[in-house]
């Protein structure tokens, strides 16, 4: 079997100050194959970008496993890093003035990062990703006279320079209008479909539902996953279906290594009159829980 492009396993990162201790990953278990486009979701503080940085090489975790395209981010050497970091990954920040330098032209951005030997060489690479991104009518243009959906473009063109094997996105679509937020989605997912692995964190309900796998992350866990629908599935870019409403998706909680699931709030009522026992029987080939009350 092919190597996951990203494995964690029991992925824990604490953030230490003086006063105070954050958990912020409690023993992460994900793994993403190459070739997938999943998308991250949570509420704030859940832990979406701390994991996502932990990707990206940005922050060290404190324990349990990373290994990222064939990289283990817990040995790895700080001269690897600097290589992973410019060879393996692109990131692409929801600020994308943490990707852009405004007082350069878009052309002489995206050829800024760039590892090519030659400018000749560079140059035809980034604008061949400036025609993938639709910005190439704009390659003279300075950054801070783009729409904040333009320069965004031009962030996704500047990390794929290096040709990443994984593409990683935290909130790419946050502060830009729903009809720019159509036009990158439809980008990563045309990038996907040439073979491009993408990991994005997103608020965007719409643009959740139009992934095939989406997982959720709570207190610093993986606790649920979404599968786009068989019938859904060729229809990703269909703007014939409304991605706001319809039940594009089946939900499933994730059962960990040692067996554990997490029940949905909502059902907990119904097995809570026997205090915390909970009866677990197989019957015909299914697991049906009970409350552990005794019958009269
Ligand atoms: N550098 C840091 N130092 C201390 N605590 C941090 C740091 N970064 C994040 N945290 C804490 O870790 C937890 C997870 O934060 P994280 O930024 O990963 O959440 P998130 O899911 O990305 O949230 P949001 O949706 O608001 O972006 C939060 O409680 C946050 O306050
Ligand atoms: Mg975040």
């Amino acid at each position: 079997m092919a190597e996951a492009m990203i494995q964690a396993d029991g992925l824990v990162k604490i953030y230490k100050s003086k006063q105070t201790e954050v958990l912020a990953l409690q023993g992460l278990d994900l793994t993403v194959e190459t070739g997938e486009l999943t998308a991250l979701i949570g509420n704030s503080g859940s832990g979406k970008s701390t994991f996502l940085n932990m990707i990206g090489g940005l922050d060290k975790p404190s324990a349990g496993s990373l290994v990222v395209g064939g990289k283990n981010l817990f040995t790895i050497s700080e001269k690897e890093l600097v290589r992973y970091k410019r060879d393996t990954v692109g990131f692409v920040w929801q600020n994308n003035a943490r990707n852009l330098l405004p007082y350069l032209s878009v052309l002489q951005n995206v050829m800024l990062p760039m590892r090519l030997s030659g400018s000749r060489k560079k140059r035809d690479r980034a604008l061949e990703l400036l025609e993938m991104v639709g910005m190439s009518s704009k390659k003279r243009s300075r950054l801070n006279m783009l729409s904040g959906g333009e320069q965004q473009r031009v962030a996704i063109a500047i990390a794929l320079a290096n040709s990443p094997q994984l593409l990683l996105a935290d909130e790419p679509t946050g502060s830009v209008d729903a009809a720019t937020s159509d036009y990158i989605f439809d980008l990563f997912a045309e990038l996907n479909k040439n073979g491009q692995t993408i990991l994005i964190v997103t608020h965007d309900v719409a643009l959740s539902r139009r992934v095939r796998r989406v997982v959720a992350i709570r207190d610093g866990r993986i606790s649920s996953e979404k599968l786009l629908k068989e019938s859904y599935m060729d229809r990703i870019r269909e703007s014939s279906v409304d991605w706001r409403t319809e039940d594009t998706q089946d939900e499933y909680v994730i059962m960990d290594r040692a067996g554990r699931i997490q029940i949905p709030k909502e059902m907990t009522g119904v097995l809570k009159e026997g205090g915390n026992k909970v009866k677990v029987e197989l019957q015909d080939g299914k697991v049906i829980l009970s409350s552990g009350k005794k019958e009269a």
